[in-house]
C-alpha cells in the first residue's frame, strides 16, 4: 500500500483538507507533519462541515490514527476543544501525539498580536495563533515539547528557562505587554488543560513503522503551499515551517519516508491571503469571491483573487516534486465570461528561479472558454462540458504532471477521478 503525502501547489486554501477526507477511507494513518493551528482544512462529510486546525483531515475515518507528527507546534487549548468537537459530532477520535512536538502558548499568541502590531501596515499578515514565536523558541532551543507535560518537574524548570530569557525581551520590545502568569501558574495550566488527550502523547514513530511494516497505508497532509513555504517560499511572506513533501518524512517521524504518490492540490484560479503578490489579481474581485466563498478558514480574511497561474502553480508543482495534481473548484469557474490563464510574465525576473516578489510583473493571459452549465453532478472527466474539460487538459499540459482528481464541489462525494 502506497504511501500518500498531499501538499499544496499554491498559497493554500487549495482544498487539501477535503482531499485528505477523501482520500482517508482506504487509509491507516492521517498524519499532519508541519504547522498547528493557524491551519483551516475545511471538510464536509457525513459528520458535519467542520474546519480543522490541528486534527488531520483523516480523523473521520474509524480505522484510520490520526497522529500530530513531530514537526507541529501544538496550541494546547485549542486542541482540547477540537478533539471535543469532533467527539461531540460521532466521531470516534484515534490518536498518537508527538512526544517531539513543540507547543504554542499563549504567550507566543501574544507575542504575536504584539509584532505586528507594532510592524503595523509592513505586518506578516500572521494569523496570530502564535506559530512563528513558537517555531522560533525551538530554533533558539527555548521550546517547550509536548513530551515534557508526561515530566511535570522538567516541564516546570524548562517554562523558567524560557521565560527568564524571554520575558524581558517582550518587556523592552512592547512596553505595552502585561503578561505576568509565573512558571508554577503556567506548568498547572498546561497540566489541566492537556488532561483530556496526554495520554496519547508518545514516539510516533514505533507505531506509524509497525503500519509501514504491515504495509499499510499513511496519508501525510500539509498546511498552505508552496508558496509560503519558510524555505522556498516568497520569503518573508511565509510561514514559518517546511509545507514542501520533501519534510513530510521529518515532519511525521518517518525520517526516511519515501512516499510513492505526492498529490500538489491545485485549485482551478489562484487566490491568495495574507501579504505578498498575486500576479494575475483580477480587477474586479468582489462577486467572484463571493460566488467562490474564498475566505480565509482561520481568520475570515477575504482572500484576493486572480486568474489561474501557470507560472506560479508549475513552480509550486515542481517544488513539491508531484507525481500528480487534484485540481479543485472547477465548479467555480461555471459561468465566467472572461476565462483566461496566465502561461508567462512579462517584466523583470521573468527567468528567475526564485517565487516573484516584485510587482514589476505582468502576466501573459491565454484567452479559454467558459461554459455555463452546472457541473455539481459531474462524476466522469467526459461529462464535463467540452470547455471544461479543455480547460483542465490545458493545465495539465502547462504542469507537466497528470490531473489524477478534478473536483466539483466542496462534498466528499463531489469528485472526479481520472
Ligand atoms: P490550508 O491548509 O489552510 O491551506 O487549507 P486547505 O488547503 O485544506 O483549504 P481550505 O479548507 O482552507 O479551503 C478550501 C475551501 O474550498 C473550503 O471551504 C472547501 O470546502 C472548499 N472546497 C474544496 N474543494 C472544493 C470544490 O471542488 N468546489 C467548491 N465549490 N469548494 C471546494
Amino acid at each position: 500500500m502506497p504511501s500518500i503525502v498531499v501538499v499544496g501547489a499554491n498559497w493554500g486554501d487549495e482544498g487539501k483538507g477535503r482531499i485528505v477526507d477523501f482520500l482517508a477511507a482506504d487509509a491507516s494513518a492521517s498524519i499532519r507533519f508541519q504547522g498547528g493551528n493557524n491551519a483551516g482544512h475545511t471538510v464536509v462529510n457525513d459528520f458535519g462541515t467542520f474546519k480543522l486546525h490541528q486534527l488531520p483531515s483523516g480523523i473521520f475515518n474509524p480505522d484510520c490514527t490520526a497522529v500530530l507528527g513531530p514537526g507541529m507546534v501544538i496550541s494546547p487549548a485549542a486542541l482540547t476543544e477540537e478533539i471535543a468537537e469532533v467527539k461531540a459530532a460521532g466521531v470516534s477520535v484515534k490518536l498518537h501525539i508527538s512526544d517531539r512536538a513543540t507547543l504554542c502558548l499563549p504567550l507566543h499568541a501574544l507575542e504575536d498580536t504584539l509584532e505586528e502590531e507594532r510592524l503595523g501596515d509592513g505586518a506578516y499578515g500572521s494569523t496570530r495563533q502564535g506559530i512563528a514565536p513558537a517555531y522560533g523558541d525551538r530554533v533558539m532551543k527555548k521550546g517547550i515539547l509536548v513530551g515534557w507535560l508526561m515530566q511535570p518537574e522538567v516541564l516546570l524548570e524548562r517554562i523558567k528557562f524560557m521565560l527568564d530569557w524571554k520575558m524581558p525581551q517582550l518587556k523592552a520590545l512592547y512596553p505595552s505587554c502585561d503578561f505576568s502568569q509565573s512558571a508554577e501558574e503556567m506548568t498547572a495550566w498546561l497540566l489541566e488543560v492537556s488532561a483530556p488527550w496526554r495520554e496519547f502523547i508518545c514516539n510516533v514513530t514505533e507505531p506509524l513503522k509497525v503500519m509501514q511494516s504491515n504495509n499499510a497505508s499513511l496519508l501525510f497532509e500539509a498546511q498552505l503551499g508552496a508558496g509560503r513555504d519558510l524555505v522556498y517560499g516568497e520569503y518573508p511572506w511565509t510561514t514559518s515551517s517546511n509545507v514542501t513533501a520533501a519534510y513530510a518524512g521529518i515532519g511525521s517521524g518517518l525520517p526516511a519516508l519515501r512516499p510513492e504518490r505526492i498529490i500538489a492540490v491545485a485549485k482551478s484560479f489562484s487566490s491568495s491571503v495574507g501579504t505578498g503578490t498575486l500576479v494575475t489579481a483580477m480587477e474586479e474581485q468582489d462577486n467572484f469571491r463571493e460566488t467562490s466563498n474564498e475566505y480565509g478558514a482561520t481568520t475570515g480574511r477575504p482572500r484576493d483573487m486572480g486568474y489561474f497561474d501557470a507560472v506560479a502553480t508549475r513552480n509550486g508543482v515542481e517544488l513539491q516534486a508531484a507525481t500528480e495534481i487534484a485540481l479543485t473548484k472547477i465548479d467555480c469557474l461555471t459561468g465566467m465570461t472572461d476565462l483566461k490563464i496566465c502561461v508567462s510574465y512579462e517584466g523583470e525576473h521573468t527567468q528567475n528561479p526564485i517565487w516573484p516578489q516584485t510587482a514589476a510583473l505582468s502576466p501573459v493571459y491565454e484567452q479559454m472558454q467558459g461554459w455555463s452549465e452546472d457541473i455539481t453532478g459531474c462524476r466522469t472527466f467526459e461529462s464535463l462540458p467540452e470547455a471544461a474539460q479543455h480547460y483542465v487538459l490545458r493545465i495539465e499540459a502547462l504542469m507537466g504532471v497528470t490531473i489524477s482528481m478534478v473536483s466539483v464541489g466542496p462534498e466528499r462525494e463531489q469528485m472526479i477521478l481520472r
